[in-house]
Formats: C-alpha cells, sequence, structure tokens
C-alpha cells in the first residue's frame, strides 16, 4: 500500500489502522449473506443491502428495505420476503429484528452491544471512524482571493469549508494538497500599478498591506471614471508589465509579497495552512503552449479571432456545458481560451492549472471550494478536460451567498464589502465581551484565549452548520449565543463534561478495555448517548464523500444534546460503582468525540471556559 506510507508521513500521526465496522455495515453483512442463502442462488451479483439509522427510533435504530429492493427481481412478495428473512436473523447478537409496513426490516441495538462498542471506541483514537478503503491524493482549490482586490463574503465561505474538507480527507487517511490559487495576475494591476506610483502611502502599505492596496485601488478606480485619459495611463502600465517590464514587474512582486504577508497573518488567525500558493500568475508560460495545443488536437478553434472551446456533442443539450437554451433553441457558449487581443483568460489559466496538478501532483481528485457562480466555468473545465481524455475525481464544492440580516447581500454599514479581517476581529471581540460578563474574574491572559477561540469558533461553525448550497444570514447574535447549534454552545458542553470528569476522577478505563469489567447501560437517555456517540462512525465518512460539513455539524449538536438529556436524567457523580464508571466512561467518549469532531470542522475545544 503505497498510499498508506505515505498518508502516515504527510499526516505525520499514525491512526490505528481499521479495527472496528459501523453497526449498519456489520448489520448490512449479516443481512446480504442471509438474503444469499434465503434466495438460494437468486441474489443479484454484487447486491449488497443497505442499512441505514431509522428516523423514527419507536421502530428501532435502523433499518434495510432491502427485501422491497429485492422483491420484484427474485419474484417474491417483499412482506413475505422480508419475514422469511427477519425469521433467520432472529438470533442475531447486536439487534433484535422485527418486520413493519410492506417490508422494511427494522433492527433495534441491544444494550450490550452498545456497552461493547463503547469500549471499542474507549481504546480506539480514531473513535470508531473506519479509514477510507480508497485513498486518493485529493487537491483541495480553496479561499484563492485576488491580490489588491477585496477579499469577501464569498472567500470567507471558500476559506472555512475548505479547510474543513482538507482536514476530513486527511482523517479519512486521504493525501490532501491544499493549494491556494490566488488572483496574482489581472487586469486590476494596471490601476494598482498606475497607484502605487503615485498614490501609496508606504506607511499605510507597510501598517496594513492589504487594507493599503484596496484603498489605492479603490483610489485609482474612482479617478478613472473621471479622468478617462487615466484609464489609458493605467492600461499603459499593464501592457509594460505584461511584456517584462522590470520596474513594473518588481513592483507586481512587492505587492503579491505584502499581500500574501498580510493574508498568512489572517490564516494563522484561523489556524488554517496551504501547502503551496501556487497562483494564476505561475502558469503564465503554459498558457500559450497549452492553446496551440488544443487547437492541434482539434478541440479549440478559432472564432471571430478569438481561440474557443464549442460543444463536441458528446452530452445531451440538456447537460451540456457549452450550450445554453434561449427562446426554445441550443445556442452555443463556448469556453474563451484566447481573446483576438492575444490576451488568456480565467479559464485557460485553470486548464493549465488541472494539467499541473494530475501531472506533477499526480492527483486524483481536485476540489473546488468556490461559489455557485461560477458553475458553468468549472463544468466547462471538467468537461475540455474529458475532450483530452484526462481523468479524476473533479469537483465544484459550490456554495450560495450570505446575506445581512435585511436578506439582502451582507454588508458593511457603509454598503462596502466585508472583509475577512473585519469579521475576525468583530467576532473576537464580541466574544471577549461575553467572556468578561460570565467570568469577569478570569486572568486577562486566558481571557484572549477563549475569546479567540469562541470568537473565530462562532464564525466557523455558522458557516459549517449551513447547508453550504443555500444563503445563509450573518447574524452576530444568533451565532455567539450560548443556546442553540453554535460553537459557544458546544465548547461549553464540552467544557462541562470535562468539569463532571474532573469532579468525579477518571475511572479506572483499564478494568473496561482488557474485558475484566463491563459497562453496563440501562437506563433509556444512557443508551440513547451510546447510540448516538456510536453515529461518529457513521456521519464522518458520509460528510466527506458528500463535502457537507453541515452534517457533522448537526451531529456534534445532536450529541450534545444528548448528552445534557442523559446527566439530567442519569446521576454520574452520585451514583454506585458499576454504573458509576460506565456512567463516567460515557463522559468520556462524549468528550473525545466532541473535541475530535470540532477539530475536524477547524474549531478548538477549551478545556476551560
Ligand atoms: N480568485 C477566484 C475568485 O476570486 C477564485 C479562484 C478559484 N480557484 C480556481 N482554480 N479557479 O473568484
Amino acid at each position: 500500500m503505497k498510499w498508506r506510507i505515505e498518508i502516515d508521513k504527510v499526516m505525520g500521526v499514525v491512526y490505528k489502522s481499521r479495527t472496528m465496522m459501523t453497526l449498519p455495515e456489520q448489520i448490512a453483512r449479516k443481512l446480504t449473506d442471509v438474503l444469499r442463502s434465503e434466495l438460494d442462488g437468486m441474489l443479484p451479483e454484487g447486491f449488497c443491502a443497505v442499512v441505514t439509522a431509522s428516523q423514527d427510533l419507536r421502530y428501532g435504530d435502523y433499518q434495510s428495505n432491502a427485501a422491497m429492493a429485492l422483491a420484484k427481481t427474485v419474484r417474491r412478495n417483499p412482506r413475505e420476503l422480508a419475514q422469511a428473512v427477519v425469521t433467520r436473523l432472529g438470533d442475531m447478537v447486536e439487534a433484535e429484528v422485527s418486520m413493519a409496513g410492506p417490508g422494511f426490516i427494522n433492527f433495534r441495538i441491544r444494550a450490550e452491544e452498545y456497552a461493547r462498542r463503547m469500549v471499542e471506541m474507549l481504546g480506539d483514537e480514531r473513535l470508531g471512524v473506519p479509514l477510507t478503503e480508497h485513498p486518493k491524493k485529493i487537491v483541495i482549490d480553496f479561499s484563492a482571493p485576488n491580490v489588491a482586490k477585496p477579499m469577501h463574503v464569498g472567500h470567507i465561505r471558500s476559506t472555512i469549508i475548505g479547510d474543513a474538507l482538507a482536514r476530513l480527507a486527511r482523517f479519512m487517511g486521504h493525501v490532501v494538497i491544499t493549494d491556494n490559487h490566488i488572483g496574482d495576475w489581472g487586469t486590476q494591476f494596471g490601476m494598482i500599478l498606475w497607484g502605487w506610483k503615485n498614490l501609496l502611502d508606504q506607511t499605510a502599505l507597510e501598517k496594513n498591506p492589504i487594507e493599503a492596496l484596496l484603498a489605492v485601488y479603490k483610489e485609482v478606480n474612482r479617478r478613472c471614471k473621471e479622468q478617462p485619459d487615466l484609464l489609458e495611463a493605467c492600461k499603459a502600465e499593464l501592457v509594460l508589465l505584461q511584456s517584462g517590464d522590470v520596474d513594473n514587474l518588481t513592483i507586481w512582486k512587492r505587492c503579491i509579497e505584502v499581500t500574501k504577508t498580510g493574508l498568512k497573518k489572517i490564516y494563522a488567525q484561523l489556524d488554517i495552512r496551504f501547502d503551496y500558493w501556487l497562483g494564476e500568475s505561475f502558469y503564465n508560460d503554459a498558457l500559450a503552449p497549452l492553446v496551440e495545443d488544443l487547437m492541434e488536437r482539434g478541440i479549440a478553434r478559432e472564432s471571430d479571432g478569438a481561440v474557443c472551446v464549442f460543444s463536441d456533442g458528446f452530452h445531451a443539450p440538456q447537460d451540456d456545458p457549452f450550450l445554453v437554451s434561449k427562446d426554445g433553441e441550443w445556442q452555443s457558449v463556448p469556453a474563451i481560451i484566447r481573446k483576438a487581443d492575444g490576451g488568456f483568460l480565467y479559464a485557460t489559466t485553470d486548464l493549465a492549472t488541472l494539467d499541473y496538478r494530475i501531472r506533477e501532483f499526480h492527483a486524483d481528485a481536485i476540489w473546488y471550494i468556490v461559489g455557485a457562480p461560477q458553475e458553468k466555468h468549472f463544468k466547462q473545465i471538467f468537461d475540455i478536460a474529458r475532450m483530452r481524455g484526462i481523468s479524476g475525481d473533479f469537483r465544484h464544492v459550490a456554495f450560495g451567498s450570505i446575506l445581512g440580516k435585511d436578506r439582502r447581500p451582507f454588508k458593511t454599514r457603509d454598503g462596502e464589502t466585508v472583509s475577512l479581517q473585519d469579521v475576525i476581529d468583530e467576532a473576537v471581540e464580541r466574544a471577549a465581551r461575553v467572556v468578561q460578563e460570565k467570568s469577569p474574574d478570569m486572568p486577562e491572559s486566558e481571557k484572549k484565549v477563549v475569546a479567540e477561540a469562541v470568537g473565530i469558533g462562532a464564525i466557523k461553525f455558522a458557516e459549517l452548520s449551513q447547508n453550504r448550497l443555500s444563503d445563509y444570514i450573518f447574524d452576530w447574535d444568533k451565532m455567539l449565543s450560548l443556546t442553540g447549534d453554535t460553537a459557544p454552545y458546544l465548547q461549553n458542553s464540552y467544557v462541562r463534561v470535562r468539569a463532571i470528569e474532573r469532579k468525579g476522577g477518571t475511572p479506572d478505563f483499564s478494568v473496561f478495555l482488557s474485558g475484566n469489567g463491563r459497562m453496563l447501560l440501562s437506563e433509556e437517555r444512557e443508551i440513547n448517548l451510546a447510540r448516538v456517540l456510536c453515529r461518529f462512525s457513521e456521519i464522518t465518512p458520509i460528510t466527506l464523500d458528500d463535502c457537507r460539513p453541515n452534517l457533522l455539524a448537526a451531529y456534534l449538536y445532536e450529541l450534545a444534546r444528548a448528552f445534557h438529556s442523559f446527566y439530567e436524567a442519569c446521576p454520574v457523580l452520585r451514583s454506585e460503582d458499576p454504573v458509576r464508571s460506565s456512567r463516567l466512561t460515557l463522559c468520556e467518549i462524549t468528550a473525545r468525540v466532541l473535541k475530535l469532531g470540532m477539530s475536524l470542522l477547524g474549531i478548538r475545544m477549551l478545556e476551560k471556559m
């Protein structure tokens, strides 16, 4: 296993390899075996029963519609088939089996099985989450702001979602390369160069490079509207840059350098790291030969002086990214890869970038975390890759917009786009006020640490708990609230669990791990807590497969709630052993799952608050 070695090297941590099967996997395997023998050679090749968590716990913890799915193919009545299966499964160790409705098979997991799994989780640093069976090399392309242009809310979403997916993918056993494809080669540099030479305040640049460059850009932009000849001067600067003028190249390099320094500060605050910063300019030399190659191979052709890629008719029109329907007819929307004036475009760079990642990184997968408006762009890029015979798991992981409380695009009070730095600063400030109010006696240095973890955690969780495709409303009070599905609530829950454990003293886990003692689960709410804890192993892989961090976020909230309701109903510290140590062990596993789960979202837990 070549990958496996590399994974261990990259992650720096050797996670214990997979020993446990998740509950639904274990049940599905048994169910499939029983179906095979019941159907006596009639089971379709490769059939595997699907077992899912039940929506309605009154019927059981898991269910399967395998009998219904198969009935037609094997010409059996679904209810009768389900009944036959239930009879054969009757003596399953882990669950009671029953049948319901038109042929659903329900499984109610026995408390002893949950207790056994709790001990397994206790001894497993992956807390039951299986490593992927198909490790891939995944390039994750996220954040990617544009130099000297505002880093807007779209970049905030990309930054947070991309980082969470990178963490999840690494944890699942993939090799991940994070690449910040910054926009460092655009027409904005015409204005920036002119502004740098004529307007720039050097001290402001030292103090806050991102802001200073942005201010220059805005000012030149404003002046250009009034003075058309200034626009010409800016264009001339751009042409000089593009033709390799040494002075302009030097300024351009400085701009990128200072921007990177500014960005790195923000990323450090967010605890985000990039393996590479291969911005758009990195691919400049590859663009001309790429366009030539596409023309030679007949994939691109000239059209009105420009070079374009048109549909090759591979897809049905409704799935063709090079066609749009207009007035009942299909019209061509080619991808332009060279303008009539010889300039290259965003699409050209992205084609070169994809090539590089496949060739140099040997990527099996490239995931782009970019807003929904670029959907067409990525569909075209992926389709051109297909035309060139390049294949891989290419995904545009899209997201919607962030709205203000008024449901309009999120802006500052003066109608400006909100910068990521401002959002971070305000979050930390607001969290600091909450900390001051709740724990005035905490030492100042600790207050600062707490405020950062809570403030930044709040922004991240608010982002990650949304379905990424829908627009969401940015609401400070809600995201910092100590109740509801927020980071502060989860952080606080974790602190409470740890406080209980500190009071109770660590029980001797080795008694359970060695098999010399058995965990006892008897009360409904403690069984429920164990049930929710087991589901961590199911939710985490799906969260990554679907690139939907909100699944894990919702799960962690459910876990915290299950914990609180367990704690209300089941005394921990006041109970007698062996119940006491069983319950303390449940506390310990809850704390570990909360901490690991939040860390996969890029959110820190605090031991005290
Ligand atoms: N800089 C681009 C923007 O701000 C995002 C780049 C995304 N990545 C890519 N490979 N196209 O819209």
